[in-house]
């Protein structure tokens, strides 16, 4: 779609969405819309699929007015489209033969979202989007970044919107795998994502009441693993259900990961719940076992209340901050109240699930096993 012209002078800010989706981008994007139309010299529109939408000839850039936002809060996904493989930093360029090449197209960026006459940006998207914000802020773009991710591991807020969302959906599929599990006196491995932090599986665990949960943070011993299924089972019949992130490994061993789509900048993760059965089959566990990997489903439909409000003052959030043209800072949860840091500090660390923190501690209290 091609961008709206104007003859009135009104200060225009551009907002997209990048990696993977998330429920509640939506109420970001809403939120911000809202916050915006408050102001009357203020217009806001919405880049399609990242940042392709600018680098796309003719662009694909929309209005986000009124009748493109209304009641959107509710809706999973993004309006606005997203991807994985936009980054300007390293944009896969495809060539004549089918490869990619390897190109930064900051500067570019940079130069054509000038051009188009916007006087700010809002990346809302995770890590990776916050550096991509970074790196443009560097190269002079008024940016200003809203975080996002179900798995919840970034240091600078205390919770990103999806992340309840996700936990909920996992625990809702854990309580009916229970009930299976049950009546067949089976093991049950339930996978969920999690790449490198362990967030969701841990709450899910705690929140679903398994026996074991693995994550990425602590590398399991299978045989621990397997004397813990072998404990429930000692008057005979016993049942076992266990939550396990897609990025556990065992000691010594490796993630189960296939090679991502072309021009994707991640290795493709997914199918250690199949990994994880052999493996306790091969170390003596005699029960049955059977493997449900959630995948998407945690990323999809409408987000709970609590994301709706967390991603809806993050929106307000954000565009108050181009207002205030306090640009190169990310909106963050912290403490109870909604603030900002700079982008430098927002992604400098991740935040991973500490073994020796006081949630690990109660999980392994409530009789949780973690194989270590
Ligand atoms: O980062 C969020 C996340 O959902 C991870 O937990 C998961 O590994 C990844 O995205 C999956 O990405 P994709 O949608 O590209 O398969």
């Amino acid at each position: 779609m091609e961008i709206a012209t104007t003859m009135e002078k009104k200060n225009k800010i551009l907002v997209l969405t990048g990696g993977g989706d998330c429920p509640g981008l939506n109420a970001v994007i809403r939120g911000i819309a809202k916050r915006a139309r408050k102001e009357k010299d203020w217009e806001v529109y919405g880049s399609i699929e990242a940042f392709n939408g600018v680098f796309s000839e003719p662009t694909e850039i929309i209005k986000l007015n009124r009748r493109a936002t209304a009641g959107i809060h509710v809706r999973g996904g993004t309006i606005l489209k997203t991807t994985n493989k936009g980054n300007p930093m390293k944009f896969p360029m495809p060539q004549p033969d089918g490869t990619f090449k390897i190109i930064d197209r900051t500067q570019e960026l940079v130069d054509r979202i000038k051009k188009l006459g916007f006087e700010a940006v809002i990346n809302i998207g995770g890590d990776g989007s916050q550096r991509i914000s970074q790196a443009l802020h560097e190269k002079g773009l008024n940016i200003i970044g809203v975080p996002k991710t179900i798995d919840n591991d970034l240091s600078a807020t205390d919770l990103t919107f999806g992340f309840q969302t996700a936990v909920q959906i996992a625990t809702d599929s854990f309580d009916k795998l229970v009930t299976t599990a049950e009546s067949h006196h089976r093991v049950m491995i339930m996978e969920v994502m999690g790449r490198d932090a362990g967030w969701i599986a841990l709450h899910t665990a705690i929140a679903g009441g398994a026996e074991v949960c693995l994550i990425p943070e602590i590398p399991y011993d299978i045989n621990k693993v397997v004397k813990r299924i072998n404990l429930r089972y000692r008057g005979g019949r016993g049942f076992v259900n266990i939550v396990v992130s897609e990025g556990a490994k065992p000691k010594d061993g490796t993630v189960t990961a296939t090679a991502g789509e072309k021009g994707s900048e991640h290795v493709r993760l997914g199918g250690v719940a199949y990994q994880l059965s052999r493996q306790l089959k091969d170390a003596g566990c005699h029960a049955e076992i059977r493997e449900t990997v959630l995948g998407h489903v945690q990323r999809g439909g409408s987000p709970l209340a609590f994301d709706r409000v967390l991603a809806s003052l993050f929106g307000v959030h954000a565009f108050e901050l181009a207002l205030q043209k306090k640009f190169g800072r990310m909106v963050s949860y912290k403490n109870n109240t909604i603030t900002s840091v700079t982008l430098e500090e927002a992604t400098k660390e991740p935040s991973f699930v500490n073994k020796s923190s006081y949630i690990v501690k109660a999980a392994k209290g409530l009789g949780i096993a973690f194989g270590d």
